[in-house]
This record gives C-alpha cells, structure tokens and sequence, in this order.
C-alpha cells in the first residue's frame, strides 16, 4: 500500500520476534539512539501486519501528543486499507470481525463522541463500585482452590479466571457460557490460525446477536441493558453498535486485565525487596498497581491509526495516509520521562503513564481494571506471602502479539 515515504526500505528499521518476545531490550536500544519515532517493518508473524511500513512512537512526550492529536484517525475504514482487500470479506481477519471492530476504538468523531457518551451513561462509576464486593468474593473462591496446592500455573488457575467471571457477569453473560466467551477470545487474540481466527469471530458474533436480541426481550440489572436503556437527549443504541460494544467490551475487558495481574505478579517476584515493602504496607497498593502497569504494561501498542493529514511529531513529519504504531510500553520506560524507567520503585513521584492510552480513547475500563488489580494482587500476596517463580526466568515465554504484552504461562510455587 503506502511506500516508505520515497525513502529506500533499508533505511526502515526490520521488526523481529523481539518486538513480543524482548520488547524491553528492543525498546532500549531504540531510546539509546534518541529519537522518539522510528520507521520501522513490521515482523513476520505479526498477523495482516506483517511486513507493513509503520511509524512506530516510542517517546514518552511523541506517545501522549500523538494520542491526543486529531490528525490521527482511529477509523477502521481507514486502517483496513492498509491490510489487503479492503477490510471486509477476503481480508485474513474476516469479514464478521470487521463487522465487530465498528465500535468506539475503532471511530473517530463525531460517531466516537456519540457512542461515549452512550457508553459512559451506562459503564458509571457506581456500576464499578458495586462490583467491589463480588470481585473480593470471587478472588477469595479461586484462592480457596488453590489451598494445599504446591505449584501452579497462575496464569490459568488465577488470573484469567478472575477477569473473566467479572466481565460476564457485568454484562450479563451467563455463568455456562464463560469457557466459550474464553476460548473463542483467546483464539482471537493471539496463537489461532486466520482459519481459526474468522471461525472464531463469526460464532462471537452469533452468540453476541442473540444475547442483545434475549436482553432487549428481556432485560435485566446488567450493563447490557443499561446499554440497550442508555438515552442520550433520545439518542440510543441500535443492535448494529450494541453487539460491536458488547464485543470489545468483552474483548478490552479481559484480556488485558489478566495481564495486568500475570505481568504484575511476574515483575513483584523478580523484585523481593518491592514485593516485601508491599506486603507491609497494603496502603502502597494502588500505587502500586499503577507502577505495574507502567513496568510491564498488558497494552503494548494502542491501535494502529492513520494520519489523516502531515503530522509534525519528534524530529519527523509524518506524511499523510500512513501507519502510525504508538508504544505504551515503551513510552511507559521512556528514560527522558522516567528515572530508572527500568526499575519498579512504589515511591516515585512521576506516576503518570500511558498504559490506558490518553486522549478521547482513554480505556473505558481503567477503574475497574484497577480496582480488580489491587484485589488480586493483594488478596494473592496476603494468602501466599512465600510465592515464587517455579521456572527460571528464561524459560518463561511471552504471548506472540503486536498488541497484548503478556506471558504464556507463570509456573509459580504458592508455598515456602
Ligand atoms: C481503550 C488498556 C481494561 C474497555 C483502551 C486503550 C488502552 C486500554 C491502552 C486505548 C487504546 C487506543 O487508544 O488505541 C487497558 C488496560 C486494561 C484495560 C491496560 C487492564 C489493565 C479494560 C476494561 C474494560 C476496557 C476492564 C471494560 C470493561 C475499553 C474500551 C476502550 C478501551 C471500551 C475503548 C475506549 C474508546 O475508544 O473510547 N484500554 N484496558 N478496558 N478499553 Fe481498556
């Protein structure tokens, strides 16, 4: 599609596994050499990414401008083109997913504008408050489970569960249909063949048609149907937005919250001395989960956009119609923004970080994901204060996807 902006490929940066396997090295370097945009090739394996030219932001300052910056179009119309086959039947994602990408992440204004506020109506932050008591009731059963257990894979008997349960019975989801709703997202996400892939959006997308259809009927104390009911001066949601929404609800609502409680049980067990400071002081939690997030972000890059005139970002101007990639978890370590960017550390005063995005697209979801992040993290430190990586570290191995930053596993030993 997009040439390199009449420059020779060679002189664009060729993306290896490094960019999930190593993101931190990769990103290291990349600091080192001071710019805060690089042209960059995607790598093989990323999907109807691969081999694409990007401008790939990696500077704290680039990242947060770039995020606010209007010039930047979220529009899947716009970002489809640039995969083959025009973003609908005959691309490698399908033609059902498309359908269910047409939700607020993928919109610019004023149809993003609209379809916030209806969801803001309705995703309020007493809807969150509430949910407080259920999430601490829902990490005390699975710990229950793990009582007498020796080792574990925390990843599945832990964090995903946790997650899960919380957005399905926000939404409305019944309790049977949880380990459907967790497989077809995990095939989606990551690992799953483009065969895989469709098959697995098409059934989503079935399942979530009938469930609006069950809840219009029959309508109950959920957030879907506080969607279905949510009334902007006589403004609502059609079905045709209601099952998109419902998806990347679902979808942003789990996935990466299981990652904000794998990576940040990962990055406590490397570091005693936080974890012991943290054990001492449940105060520091919310701290601290915000620093974990910052450390080792479960969102690695926003989504792709397209620039829809010249962007000025950096020392760069990035010409209009093309691809642009903004780092979170690379501007979250961005050394001109934070001291020993590498290091966890509860009391540093810089708090601020990029790991649910900035700007109109701000992560919905950000005070709920928190709220579960401080639960599970406590609550898990509390029962097994001797917890410890049961592997070494190099075995451990991270999900191959140019969007999630998350492991395949934490084999952990919950006792001493
Ligand atoms: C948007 C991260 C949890 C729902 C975003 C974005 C990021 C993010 C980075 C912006 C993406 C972009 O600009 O391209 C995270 C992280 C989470 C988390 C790290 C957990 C630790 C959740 C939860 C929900 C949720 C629990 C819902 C229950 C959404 C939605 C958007 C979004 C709907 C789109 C908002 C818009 O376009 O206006 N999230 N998220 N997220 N997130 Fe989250």
């Amino acid at each position: 599609m997009s040439a390199l902006d009449g420059r020779p490929p060679e002189e664009a940066l060729r993306l290896d596994d490094s960019l999930s396997q190593r993101p931190h090295e990769l990103y290291r370097s990349l600091h080192a050499s001071g710019a805060g945009v690089q042209r960059v090739i995607m790598p093989p394996g990323a999907g109807p990414w691969s081999g694409l030219p990007v401008w790939l932001v990696t500077g704290y300052r680039e990242a947060r401008a770039a995020l606010a910056d209007s010039r930047l179009s979220n529009d899947l119309q716009r970002t489809a083109r640039f995969f083959g086959g025009g973003g609908g039947a005959g691309t490698s994602r399908g033609a059902f997913s498309v359908a269910l990408s047409r939700n607020l992440l993928h919109a610019d204004p004023p149809d993003h504008t609209r379809l916030r506020k209806l969801v803001n109506k309705a995703f309020t932050s007493r809807a969150v408050q509430r949910l407080e008591p259920r999430i601490e009731q829902i990490t005390t059963d699975l710990l229950d489970r793990l009582d007498g257990v020796e080792e574990t894979d925390l990843l599945v008997s832990y964090a995903s569960p946790l997650p899960i349960i919380v957005i399905c019975e926000l939404l409305g989801i019944p309790a049977t249909d949880e380990d459907a709703i967790r497989a077809w997202t995990k095939n989606l996400v990551s690992g799953a063949s483009p065969a895989e892939m469709a098959t697995a959006s098409e059934e989503i997308g079935a399942y979530l048609t009938d469930l609006v259809a069950r809840k219009r009927a029959n309508p109950g104390d959920d957030l879907l149907s506080e969607l279905i009911r949510a009334n902007e001066n006589g403004d609502q949601l059609a079905d045709a937005e209601l099952v998109p929404i419902t998806f990347v609800l679902l979808i942003a609502g789990h996935e990466t919250t299981i990652n904000l409680i794998g990576n940040g049980v990962y990055a406590l067990l490397r570091d005693r001395p936080q974890l012991e400071l943290l054990r001492a002081d449940s105060s520091l939690l919310p701290r601290a989960v915000d620093e974990l997030l910052r450390h080792e972000s479960p969102s690695s890059h926003g989504t792709f956009r397209t620039t829809t005139a010249e962007l000025p970002l950096g020392d760069v101007v990035i010409p209009a119609d093309e691809l642009v990639l903004v780092s979170l978890i690379a501007a979250n370590r961005d050394p001109a923004q934070f001291d020993r960017p590498h290091e966890l550390d509860w009391s540093r005063s810089q708090t601020s970080n990029l790991a649910f995005g900035h700007g109109i697209h701000h992560c919905v979801g950000a005070p709920l994901a928190r709220m579960e992040g401080r639960i599970a993290l406590g609550r898990l430190l509390e029962r097994f204060p001797d917890i410890s990586l049961a592997v070494d570290e190099d075995e451990l191995a991270w999900t191959r996807s140019t969007l999630i930053h998350g492991l395949r596993s934490l084999p952990v030993r919950l006792t001493g």
